[in-house]
């Protein structure tokens, strides 16, 4: 083992000679060996760690997965997954965030940069122990001390490098369906948000715009004319967001086939045969996204779409996810054979059974193919988790080509640090279940302390079915998540804002358009997060140290003004809510109604009608708002308002850039510092405008403890 310093408060620790992740950004310097038990750690021969947690401990992070924001209790396993089911007992889903942290009698936080399987079991078998088992002898373990939770991350953040930023237009509403056929039903949906008038974005487009599942083709009969079909949706203000997959159909003549054979691009058999297994098109090879070269060339296979005036895309089934391979196909038709003229029983049944619903998804054949890695010829199962990262930093590198200084917006399935450097991830296939929007609510912290700022979930559900509430209650979180989108599977009900009733359409419009206000406050706390290695949404612990605070699990801090408190049970007309201080409580609903109500600290229940927001403004701080529009690029913010929820004295940077370059990182933005301080029950408001051209005007509503209300208007 070697120790390294990498900064002031990280050390790494080097067991053998890990492959590199390129999770971490920053290298360090060697240090006389150090032990790691210094932190309690006790580390054996077969790579596992062991610490012994206090009955107050609790341990936070590992990014997507099932369970709490608090993860002791659960045992998970970081191992990129195709899993459609996230029942409580699944122990991976489709990310490997291997980011731990301890919060507890040591504060500090955890990450082993290891691309294999780890399983981190968090009090699950010994209530008090945590084990974390590293499936080789060859890995990283940094240990990041700092004197909070916050710090703590924020250090994490840095080491990484900064997260993806999509352009502005992709924090607008999304909508997305599995089985929107033709260019005729695409336009249709345009239609239907336009004829109802309801903000939305962008529409994808899935699996069904390919001909024959081929990724950078279009089927010329169901999409003709693509170039001008993308063009009249622009024109009615929609950008099309086309899925890739990772798997290339093997089909000769097939440009994409025919490439990546001649150049030798394809991941290998033992025998040195391009790997063959079967996904939506049937039989594929997969891109060796971990070889350079061949990510250099799919990356450039974007061009086909973008030349035709795509803008974003979606990576997925990039785990890689697998139906069955030829090797696993014959032993499930020899089971059949062999079963075939039997009485089946309990063992003969499931025996049968089991040989066909094992055959996606399986280690042997995750087993049984190879990566070139500069010459070196490694085996998928080392390295799984970097398979779906690599894709989407293939897609990365290959927009920086295609236009460097353009914000393309791409997010993908599978995912591990250092992948939130290149793109987002969606939470895959979710269900229409009202647990899933709490699980959304639970992950979305998790999520951020791993990197992965610009995430979101299906809203209304993906499998299963939706109905009108579940939708308007989910979309109602949802207003807060960075990526905003509606997507559903193929054969369920559809769940378009407008698909149930009059009513209901009414309610999501009002919903959709407060997202679209809120953009102001959502955009400019997204980008101060980028900016300064710091997460969107925390939990209440980062901030509220009182013991409540600790063990919330169903509300949010959402930047840093706002406290969300998101209803996620079927016919609620309200919740209990835990207040750590005293907060301005707006149940947005529809309009520019406003009113607000002080609500003291302690446990209370809020009732909320179906067609409202709570929105807590947590004490001395604000919220900037703007009007709606029905998309992100006709926003009129030229005129702002600002609600204030002031005690003595607040101070807020409203941050704005052009969002459609990476101007920003060259100092090419806009602040506006607005400060106030109460004087003698009256407001001196301090405004300093670095650099905002659109501005003219900000409308305060500044609400004090007992509630009275000051409304002022500046000049900018
Ligand atoms: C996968 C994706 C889902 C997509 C479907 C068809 O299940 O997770 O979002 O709709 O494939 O492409």
């Amino acid at each position: 083992m070697k120790t390294y310093e990498v900064t002031k408060d990280i050390k790494r620790y080097r067991f053998g000679s890990p492959i590199s992740t390129g999770a971490v950004v920053v290298s360090g310097n060697e240090i006389n060996n150090e032990d790691i038990q210094y932190l309690a750690f006790e580390i054996d021969e077969a790579s596992s760690l062991k610490y012994t947690m206090e009955d107050k401990d609790q341990v936070l992070g590992l990014g997507e997965n099932q369970k709490g924001i608090d993860k002791r209790g659960g045992i998970f396993e970081s191992y990129c997954s195709d899993e459609p089911n996230h029942t409580p007992d699944k122990k991976s889903l489709y990310g490997a965030h291997n980011f731990l942290l301890m919060d507890g009698r040591d504060t500090f936080g955890i990450f082993i940069d290891y691309p294999g399987r780890i399983v981190f079991d968090i009090g699950f078998s010994h209530k008090d122990e945590l084990e974390i088992t590293i499936e080789d002898n060859n890995f990283d373990i940094y240990i990041i001390n700092g004197n909070s939770k916050r710090e703590i991350v924020n250090k994490f953040l840095k080491m990484i490098g900064r997260s993806y930023v999509p352009p502005k237009w992709a924090f607008g509403f999304q909508q997305c369906r599995w089985s929107y056929v033709d260019s005729k039903e695409v336009e249709e949906v345009a239609d239907n948000f336009i004829k109802h008038d309801i903000p939305c974005d962008s529409i994808y487009l899935d699996i069904d715009y390919m001909e024959d599942f081929k990724d950078f083709t279009v089927d010329k009969e169901r999409f003709p004319e693509f170039e001008s079909f993308v063009e009249r949706m622009k024109d009615k203000g929609f950008r099309l967001i086309p899925i890739i997959d990772a798997g290339v159909k093997i089909e000769e003549g097939y440009e994409t086939y025919e490439e990546g054979i001649k150049n030798g691009y394809f991941c290998f058999d033992e025998n040195n045969e391009p790997f063959v297994a079967a996904v939506w098109p049937g039989k594929v090879h997969f891109p060796d996204f971990l070889n350079r070269d061949a990510r250099k060339w799919f990356g450039k296979k974007y061009k086909v779409l973008t030349d035709l005036g795509i803008e974003g895309f979606w990576n997925d089934m990039n785990e890689p996810a697998i139906f069955y391979t030829e090797k696993g196909l014959q032993s499930a038709l020899d089971t059949v054979e062999e079963l075939k003229d039997r009485n089946l029983n309990i063992h003969s049944f499931f025996k049968l059974k089991d040989a066909f619903t094992g055959l996606s998804n399986n280690l042997k054949d995750y087993k049984s193919f190879y990566h070139n890695i500069d010459g070196k010829t490694v085996n998928h199962d080392k390295v799984h988790n970097l398979y779906g990262y690599n894709m989407t930093k293939a897609a990365a590198e290959g927009f920086e080509e295609i236009e460097p200084n353009k914000r393309f917006l791409i997010f993908s399935r599978a995912s591990y640090i250092g992948m939130h450097r290149y793109g987002g991830i969606w939470t895959g296939d979710n269900y229409s279940w009202w647990d899933h929007i709490l699980l959304n609510i639970k992950m979305m912290p998790s999520l951020n302390m791993c990197g992965f700022l610009y995430s979101g979930a299906d809203t209304g559900g993906f499998s299963g079915d939706s109905n009108a509430q579940l939708l308007i209650r989910w979309t109602q979180f949802s207003i807060f998540t960075p990526l905003f989108r509606n997507h559903s599977a193929i054969g369920t009900r559809k769940q378009e804002p407008y698909a149930f009733d009059t009513e209901s359409t009414q309610v999501l419009k009002e919903t959709i358009r407060l997202r679209y206000k809120l953009l102001p406050y959502i955009y400019s706390e997204y980008m101060k997060a980028v900016r300064s290695q710091d997460i969107y949404f925390a939990p209440l612990s980062f901030e509220y140290h009182d013991k409540y605070s600790r063990k919330v699990e169903n509300q949010l801090l959402a930047g840093d003004s706002l406290m969300v408190a998101p209803i996620y049970e079927e016919n609620a007309v309200g919740r209990y809510v835990w207040l750590p201080e005293e907060m301005l409580l707006w149940k947005a609903s529809k309009g520019d109604d406003r009113s607000y109500e002080v609500i003291n600290t302690g446990h209370l229940f809020i009732e909320i009608d179906y067609d409202e927001v709570p929105i807590f403004i947590r004490k001395n701080k604000m919220l900037i708002l703007g009007k709606h529009a029905n998309r992100v690029e006709d926003l009129d913010n030229t005129e702002l308002n600002v609600i204030a929820f002031i005690e003595d004295r607040a101070n807020y940077i409203y941050y704005d850039d052009d969002g459609k370059t990476y101007d920003f990182t060259k100092g090419i933005y806009s602040q506006v510092i607005i400060d106030i301080e109460k004087i003698d029950g009256d407001y001196k408001i301090n405004i300093e405008n670095k650099g905002n051209k659109d501005l003219k005007k900000l409308n305060f509503e500044i609400v004090d403890t007992t509630g009275r209300v000051t409304k002022k208007s500046v000049i900018i």
